[in-house]
């Protein structure tokens, strides 16, 4: 099979979050299924690398684990590497020496002589092939999605063009594309584009489209006018019902996908209910086993306190005292007393309400009475970070705030943080609760989405669990759990080693069994359009 992906993100040429990691780690780990064959992944699945995680991946509908739908016949097949990666070269973007490039004529509604150039820069890297689509006008700006005034309005405009010119690059390649793996909002026009512009193009249009959804709070709504600026008005009139107002990205990706997941069991169930989905909690269960949940892997490699740079010390499972190391030289950092045993609380992330960060702000001056300190890194709201601010001039040898994207800060957190924060209000899947059990800082989290999925609370779990679950989104419950959690810590011994070396052990790979649900499902993509689509 013939794998293409397009997203907005990927790790390490544009990133503002965890789809960019994501992104990466998948690319290479679903290209590396291939050369492994099938059989040795399948195993994998049924592998109990997950305590207590009741299944990493549910196709709903079925309630099946890998359910497969009447008539619909298993494909051979394996991932032909490399993958390849369709993304925006977006402003500061470094290209390797040996990249190539080439001119592209694109079709453009918004040009004059309907057809843009852009440049196509290739290089493969990493495990897989970076094909960036190089247009300064769209992609040469301030930033990804938008600036200080929000979103940019012509993003309708831009992320078509990004996928109509991935598509172009794959019909100069003359090789038929047996699966489209789109990422979110901005990757949704590829879809569309298929349905409408390519019918005639059997290489595109034959290929069946996986939807990944990372985050269903954001769904790429476009007015009329906006759309009318991503597709032809021929184009249009087949993709827009006459009286609609508009077009929501999102939901044109759930209607005309083979496959649509989101990235972790918990979440998939929670957006068929109104609540967490947003207005497209309808269109998710008519999909039925069409629909489902993988959890994300963590890339193991990338993410090793044995082998992290970013670490004063270095340590394993088998030798932590590293930690401690790491643990004095962050609290010098942050002008804290190093010698302080009391427990270290870290957060990292966007400020944004998803994450609970307000949460925190409320729960800090309990937590810091309490003899707790506080490290929060992250970016984003600007109310947020004043009101965090607030709490670290009032208490400046217990609460630490800064407010940027620094790479190696947050590894310095996660290595040398005691306990690890995350109160998201809602998770799809959430990334920092794995590398922080796999950095031995156990994650206190919000029973919600992946956090709940991947997160065994050691109260109720003594033998078995990896850190400590609130189930209320309210400052009350987050509360009461960095309690419990900050007891244990004080209690230390061995029960405190034993919670720390759990977490340690967890083998979050994609090798050791997502990569092979992805391949699986391609498979199962590839067979739904063969039977159900007839191919004009
Ligand atoms: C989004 C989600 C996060 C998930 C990530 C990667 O950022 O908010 O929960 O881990 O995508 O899939």
């Amino acid at each position: 099979m013939r794998v293409v992906c397009i997203a907005a993100e990927c790790e390490p040429w544009a990133k503002t979050g965890g789809l960019g990691d994501v992104v990466d780690a998948l690319a290479r780990a679903v290209g590396a299924t291939g050369t492994a064959g099938p059989e040795t992944g399948a195993a994998a699945v049924t592998g109990t690398r997950r305590p207590r995680v009741p299944q990493s991946q549910v196709w709903l509908g079925t309630g099946a684990v890998m359910g497969v739908g009447k008539g619909e016949a298993e494909l051979p097949g394996h991932v032909e590497p490399p993958v390849d990666v369709f993304l925006p070269r977006y402003r500061g973007v470094v290209v390797p020496d040996r990249a190539t490039s080439r001119p592209l004529a694109v079709p453009d509604p918004m040009a004059e002589t309907c057809t843009t150039d852009v440049t196509l820069v290739e290089f493969e890297d990493r495990g897989y092939r970076v094909r960036l689509i190089d247009h300064p006008p769209a992609f040469d700006r301030e930033g990804f999605y938008g600036d200080a005034d929000g979103d940019y309005p012509d993003n309708g405009w831009r992320f078509g063009l990004l996928c109509r010119a991935a598509i172009e690059a794959l019909l100069t390649d003359e090789r038929p594309v047996d699966v489209l793996h789109l990422h979110d909002w901005q990757a949704m026009p590829a879809v569309v584009l298929r349905d409408c512009a390519y019918q005639a193009y059997p290489l595109i249009s034959r290929a069946a489209v996986m939807v990944t959804i990372h985050n269903l709070a954001y769904q790429g709504w476009l007015t009329r006018d906006q759309a009318a600026d991503m597709l032809f008005p021929d184009e249009l009139k087949q993709a827009l019902e006459p009286k609609s107002v508009g077009m929501l990205l999102l939901r044109e990706g759930i209607e005309r996908a083979e496959l649509v997941n989101t990235v972790s069991p918990g979440y998939a169930q929670e957006i068929l209910r109104p609540a967490l989905g947003i207005g497209l909690d309808r269109a998710l269960s008519l999909l039925g086993h069409r629909f489902g949940g993988i959890l994300n892997g963590l890339d193991m490699g990338v993410w090793n306190p044995a082998t992290d740079a970013a670490l004063p010390e270095r340590y394993s499972r088998v030798d932590t005292t590293g930690k401690a190391v790491c643990r004095g030289a962050l609290l010098s950092e942050l002008g804290f007393d190093p010698d302080d045993a009391g427990p270290v609380l870290g957060m990292i992330g966007r400020l944004d309400p998803q994450k609970g960060f307000d949460l925190l702000a409320r729960a800090a001056p309990d937590l810091v009475a309490d003899g707790a300190r506080l490290v929060v890194l992250g970016s984003g709201d600007p109310k947020l970070i004043r009101a965090l601010r607030a709490l670290a001039d009032e208490a400046p040898a217990s609460v630490a705030v800064v407010d940027a994207f620094d790479r190696n800060l947050a590894r310095r957190i996660y290595a040398g943080a005691d306990l690890y924060l995350m109160p998201s209000r809602f998770e799809p899947c959430g990334q920092g609760q794995m590398i922080s059990m796999r950095y031995g800082t156990p994650p206190i989290v919000h029973r919600t989405g992946g956090l709940a999925d991947t997160v065994v609370d050691v109260d109720e779990h003594p033998t078995d669990g990896t850190g400590f679950v609130h189930n209320a989104e309210t400052a009350k419950s987050l509360i009461e759990a960095c309690r419990r959690a900050v007891d244990c810590y004080r209690r230390g011994g061995r029960e405190w080693v034993a919670l720390q070396d759990r977490g340690m052990a967890v083998d979050w790979s994609w090798e050791a069994g997502p990569a092979e649900q992805y391949a699986a499902s391609y498979r199962r993509a590839v067979s739904l359009r063969r039977e159900n689509r007839p191919i004009p």
